[in-house]
């Protein structure tokens, strides 16, 4: 989930300003470290690195007195292996002849880890993107020109990631990917790659995009595509940007949230591959299932999807688990808490002030904390017995969307490993989230107009989309300012429904098993004049009751949550953007809150 950027200059110049110039240029990614190297033309090599602000590092560490014909940049945003100096990218190989860099992930880091080290190389840090250099050294080291040593590293390195290396005898880089973004831009004298074109547009307009199974050879003024296959050129014209800096770091979207919508099929996918080959599963699996008494402990967003975990671990793994908001589970259960019990404290950021109280207050009891978060590094991360990445990189956006997706996500990995059950049918989600995406967009259109009207209205769900529906609510009302409540639809009689008039919109979030229910309640609205808005998979009884059917792609039981919140979140975008509100930045909210 870091920066990379990488420059070759036909003779050695002083490359430590342009370089930190381009690490500023990624730093909207989120980082926590920075660093460059340098290669020059007589064979040396300049490495500086160090956790920490790139302005403040690159200051104490002097980046521009470097100097060289090539260079790399990286920020860091860990995901495994704390931030540190050593985990701190650029690396070198064994006898410091390669340079590399990587963002992503490697998820067998750790197997080719213990591989290079049984082979004599020499390993600084724990970090994967070190792996990657290893992993062409390895090859480099049996006699393979560069070109032949990356096509076989290309093979052994499993993961979502990008890539950039340099040898200090040649004047030319490589760089390649699997999965993620990579970009190369061509000048007149230079060749530039990286993993965000926002880092190479004030350089050049003129770029390549990179496939998976391509590798880059950048030389001053060209760049050449290699197929990893067969090592056969590939021909690819280059292609002219128009975007300005801030359109390319949106991705070409209007605004930072709806790119992270868009960015949830990747972000699922790949915390499924880290889930897959981490042994962290393992371990928390274990401590949950053994657990006497399992909190799952968070606020907002992620409370909603603690409620939505307690559901399919008691589902899938037939134990009950205890969703409670973050504050709450101070006065109701810290006194009752032991050493035998397990909580599973859950956070974006890990910052969270009313978690890490909540955290702390149970400790002198010994309940075991776990955490569950994104940000590597955190407070959080520091005080739980073991933790999960939720590996969506930087979240822009105030409103959480791809972290409260892999959040869900993640606890229904966990039930599944807790039951006993295989998690292989969740490598579908991808594409079933990429569908839900598109359809789903296209199907709200007809509801904006009369909604982005309304100042109130209701969210319901049942079951597994009770969660969902809080969490629509509370999109809605974060990014309109219209109040909107979240409630399980069966509680919708029992007082809100005299809310209704003629119009009046309520939402209804159906899981598949549950239409019967859902559709009891949507005519308690209809029947009072109620506009009933349903969210649910394509079934008769819903499109003959409802207004509007919000079609779901099938996807059963388990996986229809995660697909419903999608149209939800796309609603509450829409509507805030229609209303005149940014809905990265809704008024009065912060996206941390270190606050009591
Ligand atoms: O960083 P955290 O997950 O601990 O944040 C908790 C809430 O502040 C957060 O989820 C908030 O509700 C979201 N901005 C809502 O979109």
């Amino acid at each position: 989930m870091c920066g990379i950027f990488g420059i070759v200059t036909s003779r050695d110049e002083p490359l430590g300003q342009l370089l930190t110039e381009a690490s500023k240029r990624l730093s909207y990614r989120g980082y926590d470290s920075v660093g460059c190297a340098t290669l020059t033309s007589d064979g040396t090599v300049d490495l500086r690195k160090d956790v920490g602000k790139v302005d403040e590092v690159a200051a104490r560490l002097r980046f521009h007195e470097m100097r060289g014909t090539r260079g790399i940049a990286q920020l860091r945003w860990a995901t495994f292996g704390a931030p540190s100096q050593a985990n701190a990218q650029p690396h070198l190989d064994s006898d410091g002849d390669l340079v590399g860099a990587h963002n992503g992930n490697v998820v067998n880091n750790v197997e080719l880890r213990e591989a290079f080290i049984s082979e004599g190389m020499t390993l600084r840090s724990t970090n994967d993107g070190e792996t990657c250099v290893h992993a062409v050294e390895r090859y480099v080291n049996q006699g393979y020109s560069m070109l032949d040593a990356i096509r076989r590293a290309y093979e052994d390195l499993e993961g979502d990631y990008a890539f950039v290396i340099g040898r200090v005898d040649e004047n030319r880089m490589y760089a390649f990917k699997k999965g993620s973004g990579l970009v190369a831009g061509v000048t007149d004298g230079s060749a530039v790659v990286s993993s965000d074109l926002p880092s190479i547009l004030p350089l050049t307009p003129n770029i390549l995009r990179i496939e998976d199974g391509e590798i880059a050879i950048l030389e001053p003024g060209r760049i050449e595509l290699r197929r990893v296959e067969d090592g056969r050129s590939v021909e690819r014209e280059i292609e002219t940007v128009t975007e300005t800096m801030e359109e390319a770091q949106k991705g070409g979207y209007a605004h930072f949230m709806l790119k992270e919508i868009h960015e949830q099929p990747r972000r699922a996918g790949e915390m499924l591959h880290l889930f897959d080959a981490s042994p962290y599963v393992t371990a928390m699996v274990e401590r949950m299932k053994t657990a006497r008494n399992l909190y799952l402990v968070a606020c907002g967003t992620s409370y909603h999807a603690c409620l939505l975990g307690a559901t399919y671990i008691a589902r899938l793994a037939g134990r009950p688990a205890i969703p409670v908001l973050a504050p709450q589970f101070v006065p109701q259960y810290v006194p009752a808490v032991g050493p035998e019990d397990v909580g599973v404290f859950v956070s974006q950021s890990g910052e969270t002030k009313d978690v890490l109280l909540a955290l702390e207050a149970s400790r002198p009891r010994g309940l075991q904390p776990l955490g569950l978060l994104n940000v590597i590094g955190s407070t959080l991360m520091r005080e739980s017995r073991v933790y999960l990445p939720l590996a969506c990189g930087y979240e822009i956006s105030v409103p959480a969307t791809k972290t409260f997706l892999n959040q869900a996500l993640a606890f229904l990995y966990l039930a599944l490993r807790m039951g006993g059950h295989s998690t292989a049918d969740l490598h579908g989600l991808p594409d079933l989230l990429e569908k839900t995406i598109i359809t789903t967009g296209l199907q709200i259109g007809d509801l904006e107009g009369d909604l982005a009207r309304r100042d109130d209205l209701y969210c319901l769900g049942y079951g597994l989309t009770y969660p969902i529906a809080l969490e629509g609510a509370l999109k809605m009302k974060e990014v309109t300012y219209a109040h909107c409540e979240g409630m399980l639809s069966t509680e919708f009689k029992h007082g809100p429904l005299s809310a209704v008039t003629e119009g009046y919109p309520v939402i209804f979030v159906s899981g598949p098993e549950d239409v019967a229910r859902v559709v009891s309640g949507i005519n308690e609205v209809t029947c009072r004049g109620g506009r009933a808005i349903a969210v649910g998979e394509e079934d008769p009884r819903l499109r003959a009751n409802a207004h509007d059917l919000i079609m779901l792609p099938k996807a059963g039981p388990l996986l229809n949550p995660l697909l419903a919140v999608i149209p939800l979140q796309l609603l509450a975008y829409r509507l805030s953007v229609a209303r005149g509100y940014d809905p990265d930045f809704p008024r009065n909210l912060s996206k941390t809150l270190t606050v009591d």
